[in-house]
């Protein structure tokens, strides 16, 4: 009897044994499943960029569930970023979703995912058309560059006509410093171009007193203004900005130099709309920005890349249309404070 119940308690063992194996089995099964999620391979051009964040947070949003995200800080540097593409093949990804440093290193991205055979989605810095088209597995998500500088050419142009003691001397001419993003990014020369361009379209004359780069950043833009005030004082009549972050920065510096007083306003402009450029145009710091789409760019760059690491076609079940540079373009809008509502939703 002793030796029957001695049999039996050593079974139960060994079949409990069995079990916590099994259990181990499927624990690893469940981590075999999300090791099979495909991978995709992302790069930023840098981290420390007010838009790229909003982009970065769309596309990892858009990543929940349905795929693993390899997401790199490229620094800034392409060399870096060259590396983490060599870095993201060698781990297995199915598709690149590439935020260039600088967007003449295209080729040599093209030539990387072409060695591995992946396809590559470009967004935010556009490739030239022609290296695009070299590469049948290569497409780009962003806007249509020159729309954000035509509409903040029409909003300065409509402002301007509607605030005639915005012309502090009275000349009928329109006093400018403009602050441009990077020089070479097709966004910054863009939005240089026609935000101008449309302004004396709409039959103001411009007079410029600075153009000179920020590279896209509030601090870097507070120090231009500081030094463009110290320089010009009263004579600047508007600020130009490429992006909100520089604008922020020109805000800064205006308040510090004693503007947004009785009588001392100074419009100020940008593009991107992020939250805290539209909480300036709330308090009426900022005369107006462009919604640039961060939220949908985020959106369709994985989307597309997902389609593409999955073998399907890059628009498939997406509502994204491409261009016959083989771009999906997300439209800007123009935002005030009359549709300050529309731009908040965007970001959220
Ligand atoms: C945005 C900038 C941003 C840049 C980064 C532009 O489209 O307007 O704010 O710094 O992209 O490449």
């Amino acid at each position: 009897m002793k030796k029957l119940f001695v049999l039996l308690l050593s079974l139960v063992m060994v079949f409990s044994m069995v079990a916590c194996g099994g259990s181990n089995e499927a624990s690893e099964t469940t981590t075999e499943a999300k090791d099979e999620a495909v991978k995709i391979g992302v790069t930023i051009y840098k981290f420390d960029d007010n838009f790229m964040s909003f982009v970065r947070r769309a596309i990892g949003t858009a990543a929940e569930g349905s795929a693993e995200l390899i997401l790199n800080d490229s620094n800034n540097s392409q060399a870096t970023q060259n590396d983490q593409v060599d870095m993201m093949i060698s781990k297995g990804v199915k598709s690149l979703a590439i935020n260039l440093v600088d967007p003449q290193a295209a080729p040599t991205i093209i030539t990387k995912a072409e060695q591995a055979g992946l396809p590559v989605i470009f967004f935010n810095k556009e490739p030239e058309a022609s290296v695009l088209k070299s590469y049948d597995k290569a497409w780009y998500v962003g806007t249509a560059s020159s729309e954000a500088g035509i509409i903040q050419g029409e909003m300065i142009a409509e402002m301007w006509k509607a605030n005639p003691e915005w012309d502090r001397n009275g000349d009928g001419v329109l006093n400018y410093v403009l602050m441009k993003g990077e020089p070479g990014h097709p966004d910054a020369e863009a939005r240089t171009k026609y935000a101008v361009d449309v302004v004396k379209e709409a039959g103001i004359e411009m007079n410029e007193l600075e153009l000179q780069t920020g590279m896209w950043d509030s601090v870097k833009g507070k120090e231009l203004m500081d030094a463009w005030l110290a320089k010009h004082g009263d004579e600047i009549e508007f600020v130009i900005c490429n992006n909100d972050g520089m604008a922020l920065g020109a805000i800064e510096s205006l308040k510090g130099n004693g503007y947004f007083g009785d009588g001392t306003y100074m419009p100020v402009v940008g593009v991107d709309a992020i939250p805290d450029a539209l909480e300036q145009i709330k308090s009426n710091y900022m005369a107006g920005t462009v919604l640039n789409d961060a939220k949908n760019q985020g959106k369709a760059t994985f989307e597309l890349a997902y389609n593409v690491a999955m073998g399907k076609e890059p628009l498939e079940g997406t509502d994204w249309e491409l261009d016959g540079n083989k771009a999906v373009r997300v439209p800007y809008v123009a935002v005030t404070i009359d549709n300050i509502d529309f731009a908040e939703e965007a970001y959220k």
